[in-house]
C-alpha cells in the first residue's frame, strides 16, 4: 500500500520530534516505536529508517522489532477496522481458522490495510464478550459466533453499507 507524500512528511516530522526526547541507546527503541504508534497509529517505513539512523543500528533490525510485536501496525488503518479476538476462548474456538478466511477474503496479512483503504485487519486481546467465541469487532461492533463461511456475509453487509451511503450522498 502506497503512503501519500504528504503522510511521509508528517510521519517524518513526528518520529523526529519524538527522537528529540531520546539518546542513541537501543534499550530506546520501543519506547519510540510505541509513540509512534501512538501519534500516527501505524510506524511506516521512512519513520523506521529515521529510528535506524538514530540508534545506529540497520533498519532491518527495526522492521524486525516491529514485526515481532502484534501491537505496532505497518500501514494506516482502514475505514473499517477488523479486529480478531485471539484470547484464550476465542483462541480455542477457531480464531486462527477465523483469521485466515480473513487474509483470505481481503488479501492481506493482519497488520495490513487494503489498497483501497476499506479495510484493515488486527488482532486483539479478549474483548470481554467470551460467551459468543470466536468473536470479531468491526468498527466498535461485536460479531459472535463467527465462522469462516460468515465471513463473506459480514464483508458484504459492510460493503453494502458504503454503497449505501454513497447513493444518499447522491440524491
Ligand atoms: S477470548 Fe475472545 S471475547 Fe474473550
Amino acid at each position: 500500500m502506497k503512503l501519500t507524500e504528504e503522510e511521509k512528511k508528517t510521519a517524518l516530522i513526528i518520529t523526529r520530534q519524538i527522537l528529540k526526547e531520546f539518546n542513541g541507546n537501543r534499550g530506546n527503541l520501543i519506547p519510540v516505536l510505541q509513540q509512534v504508534q501512538n501519534k500516527l497509529g501505524y510506524v511506516p517505513p521512512v519513520a523506521m529508517e529515521e529510528m535506524a539512523a538514530h540508534f545506529d543500528i540497520p533498519a532491518v533490525d527495526v522492521y524486525g522489532v516491529l514485526t515481532f510485536y502484534n501491537q505496532f501496525r505497518l500501514t494506516p488503518p482502514g475505514k473499517n477496522q477488523v479486529k480478531i479476538c485471539m484470547g484464550t476462548a476465542c483462541h480455542m474456538r477457531g480464531a486462527h481458522t477465523i483469521q485466515e478466511a480473513w487474509e483470505r477474503r481481503l488479501n492481506i496479512k493482519v497488520g495490513e490495510t487494503t489498497e483501497d483503504r476499506e479495510f484493515s485487519l488486527e488482532r486483539v486481546a479478549c474483548v470481554g464478550c467470551c460467551t459468543m467465541a470466536p468473536v470479531v469487532v468491526i468498527n466498535e461492533q461485536v460479531h459472535g459466533k463467527v465462522t469462516p463461511t460468515r465471513v463473506d456475509g459480514l464483508l458484504f453487509s459492510y460493503q453494502l453499507d458504503k454503497q449505501q451511503t454513497k447513493e444518499g450522498g447522491t440524491e
